[in-house]
C-alpha cells in the first residue's frame, strides 16, 4: 500500500523532516510559486508551510486529498482556515515554537534603533569613525508601549523591564490585573501613542489590527518616538510611517515585516534610521526545530485519525 504523502512546501528543519519520513511520502514544492504549488497539492494528504505560501480557497479546490494544513509558526493569516473548514482540511500551527525567538528579535532591533548599530557597522565598514552622528538614548528610564500583550508580548515586557523601562502596553482583550501581575499597566492605544519612547507592536494581522498605526496615529506620537514592527505587515501603515520619518514626527523604526513579502525594495529602506530585517522573527535554529517537529507530530497524529493536541 502507499503510503500518504505530505508536500513540505517551505523550508522545514531536518529534525521536522525526520519525525515524518518513515511514516510517509515526503515532497518538497515551492509553494511562493503558484504555478508550481497549485498542480503539486492535487493527490497530497498534508501540505506543510511556512509564511510564504498562501493557502486559500483556491490551493483547497486543487487538493482533493488534502486532509491537514500545518503552519510551522505562530500566526495562521496566510492559511484561510474559513475555507480549510468548508473543504474539511484540519489547520494546525506550532503556537509557542518561536515566540521567544520573536520577542529576542524585536528588542534586537530595538537596542539597533536605540544605539544605531548597523548604521555604525555599515559607516566603520566603508572606512569612516562616526562617533558623534551614531549617538543613541539608553532604555533606561524611557517607556515602551507593547501593542498586544499575548503571548510574545508579555515576553517582550518582561525583557525590557529588565531594562529598567516603565513598560506600558494596549491590548482590549487583557484585564489590569493580568497585566500588574506582570508590572504592566495597561493603557489605551492614544495615551500609549502619547507615552512611548518606544513602540513595539505584537499583534495577530486581522481586519481590526491592518492600518491600526496610521497616519493620525503617527500625528500622536513624540517625535523621538522609536517604532518596531516584528509582528506583520501592514499593522504600521508603511506609507504613513514614511511621511512620519520624511516629517522628522519619528525618530526611528525597526521592521523586520512589510504588507507584502517578500519585500526588496521600499520607500522605507531609504531613510537612514530605518533597521529592515527580511523577516526573521522566527529565524534561530531552535524555534525552526521546535516548529518543525511541532507541526510534523501534528501531521502524523492529524493522519492517523488521532486527537491533536496544541502543541
Ligand atoms: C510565524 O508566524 O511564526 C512566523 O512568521 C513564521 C515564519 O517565519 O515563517
Amino acid at each position: 500500500m502507499s503510503k500518504p504523502v505530505v508536500l513540505v512546501a517551505e523550508e522545514l528543519s531536518p529534525a521536522g523532516l525526520a519525525v515524518l519520513e518513515n511514516d510517509f511520502e515526503v515532497r518538497h514544492v515551492d509553494g511562493a510559486d503558484r504555478a508550481a504549488l497549485l498542480p503539486a497539492v492535487a493527490d497530497v494528504d498534508a501540505l506543510i508551510v511556512r509564511s510564504a505560501t498562501k493557502v486559500n480557497a483556491e490551493v483547497f479546490e486543487h487538493a482533493s486529498k488534502l486532509r491537514v494544513v500545518a503552519r510551522a509558526g505562530v500566526g495562521l493569516d496566510n492559511v484561510d482556515v474559513e475555507a480549510a473548514t468548508k473543504a474539511g482540511v484540519m489547520v494546525v500551527n506550532a503556537p509557542t515554537s518561536n515566540i521567544v525567538t520573536a520577542a529576542e528579535h524585536a528588542i534586537a532591533l530595538l537596542l539597533a534603533i536605540a544605539r544605531n548599530v548597523p548604521q555604525g557597522h555599515a559607516a566603520l565598514k566603508q572606512g569612516e569613525w562616526k562617533r558623534s552622528k551614531y549617538t543613541g538614548v539608553e532604555l533606561q528610564g524611557k517607556t515602551v508601549g507593547v501593542l498586544g500583550l499575548g503571548r510574545i508580548g508579555v515576553l517582550v515586557a518582561q525583557r525590557l523591564a529588565a531594562f529598567d523601562m516603565n513598560v506600558i502596553a494596549f491590548d482590549p482583550y487583557v484585564q489590569a490585573a493580568r497585566a500588574a501581575q506582570l508590572g504592566v499597566r495597561l493603557v489605551t492605544l492614544d495615551e500609549l501613542l502619547a507615552e512611548s519612547d518606544f513602540v513595539t507592536v505584537h499583534l495577530p494581522k486581522t481586519p481590526e489590527t491592518l492600518g491600526l498605526i496610521g497616519d493620525r496615529e503617527l500625528r500622536m506620537v513624540k517625535p523621538s518616538v522609536r517604532i518596531v514592527n516584528a509582528a506583520r505587515g501592514g499593522i504600521v501603515d508603511e506609507g504613513a510611517l514614511d511621511l512620519a520619518l520624511k516629517e522628522g514626527r519619528v525618530t526611528g523604526a525597526g521592521l523586520d515585516v512589510f504588507s507584502t513579502e517578500p519585500c526588496t525594495d521600499s520607500p522605507l529602506f531609504v531613510h537612514d534610521n530605518v533597521v529592515a530585517t527580511p523577516h526573521l522573527g522566527a529565524s534561530t535554529h531552535e524555534a525552526q526545530e521546535k516548529a518543525g517537529t511541532q507541526v510534523a507530530r501534528s501531521v502524523k497524529l492529524a493522519l492517523s485519525g488521532e486527537f491533536v493536541p496544541d502543541a
